[in-house]
């Protein structure tokens, strides 16, 4: 790294040679830059990048999901937050939870470094939280209108993910059996409905009480609840 002055730095380079010594750490202007040097590819988190995609919001799948507005959402796979960025530009208080540290160094250090008004009014209705979701939801009685979960799913073969996509597939870790244990104590722990994007071939959720399922073309949004 070209300055390495904060333990967020030291930690971030530590935990990337630990985890994928493939990918480098620097700090730039805009925030860290992580480099794939065999790939070829670099990517720095720039949220005011989402501007576009939060201009075109009332298109976006998250419009019809979400129905009405001012809805408590807890997103339980924060990510880089495009999709609690998303939904809360559509008018809705989100909660964001992401596990993995090194992940949730790069979005707070992303969120610091906003300089868009209309980004940072929207990340000002999304609450961050750093620990597993499940941790989060044994221990809260807020009540929340729906829990999100974007598990990582594979690659599709048809379209290559955005260097966003895959700097984050190479960072986490993911294991289906974990994920089906979590959405199954969460449908008992929390009277509310849950949303779990998936890969629209995946059918991981079948057994699952599948209130609708909101399909496009990569991506399919499964609306559940504990109605079984
Ligand atoms: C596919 S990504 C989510 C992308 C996100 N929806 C976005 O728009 O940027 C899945 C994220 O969920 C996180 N994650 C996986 N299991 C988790 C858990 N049990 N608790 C909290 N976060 C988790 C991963 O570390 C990863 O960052």
């Amino acid at each position: 790294m070209q300055t390495k002055n904060t333990t967020a730095d030291f930690f971030l380079d530590l935990s990337l040679k630990k985890k994928c010594p493939e990918i480098t750490v620097s700090r730039k202007d805009q925030g860290y830059q992580l480099e794939h040097k065999k790939k070829n590819m670099n990517f720095i988190l720039v949220l005011d990048d989402y501007e576009k995609i939060v201009s075109q919001n009332k298109s976006h799948i998250f419009n019809k999901i979400f129905k009405k507005r001012n809805l408590n959402i807890l997103d339980c796979t924060g990510g880089f937050a495009r999709d609690a960025c998303i939904i809360s530009s559509l008018g809705n208080k989100v909660t964001l939870i992401e596990n993995n540290p090194i992940v949730s160094i790069i979005l707070r250090d992303a969120i610091k470094n906003i300089q868009s008004n209309k980004i940072q009014t929207i990340f000002d209705k999304i609450l961050v939280r750093f620990g597993n979701c499940l941790d989060f939801i044994r221990q809260t009685d807020k009540f929340y209108d729906y829990i999100y979960f974007d598990f990582m799913f594979n690659v599709s073969k048809s379209a290559l993910p955005s260097k966003r996509d895959q700097f984050l597939r190479k960072i986490t870790t993911n294991n289906i059996e974990i994920n089906k244990e979590i959405i199954k104590e969460t449908l008992q722990r929390k009277n509310c409905k849950i949303i779990i994007k998936e890969h629209i071939k995946s059918n991981d959720y079948m057994d699952l009480n599948i209130i609708t399922t909101y399909k496009e073309k990569i991506v399919k949004y499964t609306l559940v609840d504990n109605n079984k």
